[in-house]
């Protein structure tokens, strides 16, 4: 059974994927900080799969540390990155924090890659680094744009590092992973998203209103060029994403890339607005929903949607789940939480 290293493996996304590896048979060993994240999400995973990954607490700026985890567990095979920091507008206020957390630690970790005999990479990035396309729904092949924020920058700097070292480590083969706008939560209620404090995303902060925990949700602006007047975003649900991790892993486990770095877009492929968000969570939780129209939000842009080509004939991985679906999953994990 291949053991598979998750960092940041407590996290949203994180957590998602350890339970598709598992329940796909790998062996899972999970590092993270505990910096957004919390141990318990731990009981969550083995509640669902009946399996405790092995977890360490390790900071990956600690070069050493990340050494010997290597020395350690010399038999891992791959390794899911998610271990960063995420949040858009806090990249802009403190941008040395997320330069040193999101970019060091890749290099750190590329460096020990390079010493195993061989070894499969899979990279968490986003959409991001397409900043507003010229053209929707957004194919891989779409420029990368000069990144909106030091957040969006560290992917796309990422995603380059690990490029060039692939070029020159023949052991080594990654796929970046592009994610659309992930929301939802798994089904047993188990596990799902933990915001800490007010919340950045959408969906969290719809269902933190809609249990009323936030008084009011505030649209950022209806005067986009859009059909209703609000952004237009692809909500993935995250157990789809979480699947396709493992696709994505499976793929160079067994050699079936066509390359030794490749981008796929993660998406549904279908482009919902602001309120549509909100209508849909109104429709399956039978709740009106307290929202006001305000002034936009600064780098917000109007439309990102992805062309899911590439994944669906590529990978053989599409979306299986509805935004309603999703938007129920993310009010029964809200209530389950805070209920
Ligand atoms: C979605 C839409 C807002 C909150 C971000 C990151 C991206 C990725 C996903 C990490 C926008 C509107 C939001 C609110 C609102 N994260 N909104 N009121 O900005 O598309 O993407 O999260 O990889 O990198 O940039 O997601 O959920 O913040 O916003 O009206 O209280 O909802 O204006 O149109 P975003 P989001």
């Amino acid at each position: 059974m291949d053991k598979i290293l998750v960092t940041g493996g407590l996290g949203f996304i994180g957590s998602h994927t350890v339970v598709e590896l598992q329940e796909a048979g790998y062996e899972v060993v999970i590092i993270d900080d505990l910096s957004n994240s919390s141990e318990n999400v731990l009981d969550g995973i083995t509640t669902i799969t009946g399996k405790t990954p092995i977890f360490e607490k390790i900071d990956l700026k600690e070069k050493d540390t990340v050494e010997a985890f290597f020395k350690k567990h010399s038999d891992v095979k791959g390794v899911i990155h998610f271990a960063a920091s995420k949040a858009v507008g806090e990249s802009v206020q403190k941008p040395l924090l997320y330069y040193e957390n999101n970019i060091g630690t890749l290099v750190y970790l590329l460096k020990e890659l390079k010493n195993l005999p061989e070894a499969s990479f899979i990279f968490s990035s986003s959409c991001t680094v397409y900043g507003q396309a010229d053209e929707l729904p957004i194919t891989e092949s779409a420029p990368v744009k000069k990144a909106e924020s030091p957040y969006g920058n560290t992917k796309q700097i990422g995603e380059e590092i690990i490029r060039d070292t692939c070029k020159v480590v023949p052991t080594l083969k990654a796929i970046a992973l592009r994610y659309f706008n992930p929301i939802g939560a798994h089904p047993s209620t188990e596990i799902g998203e933990l915001p800490i404090g007010v919340p950045q995303n959408l969906v969290p902060f719809i269902t933190q209103t809609a249990i009323g925990i936030r008084e009011q949700l505030s649209v950022f602006g209806d005067d986009y060029p859009t059909p209703d007047g609000t952004c237009i975003r692809d909500y993935i649900h995250v157990v789809d994403l979480a699947k396709a991790h493992v696709v994505a892993l499976e793929r160079l486990l067994k050699n079936k890339n066509k390359a030794t770095y490749e981008t796929f877009n993660l998406g549904t492929g279908k482009g919902s607005s602001v309120l549509e968000v909100i209508n849909s969570f109104e429709r399956v939780s039978g709740k009106k929903l307290n929202y006001k129209i305000v002034g936009r939000r600064e780098g917000d842009i109007t439309a990102a949607y992805a062309d899911t080509t590439n994944a669906n004939q590529v990978l053989g991985w599409k979306t299986q789940i509805s935004l309603d679906e999703a938007m129920l999953s993310a009010w029964k994990w809200e209530q389950k939480v805070r209920g």
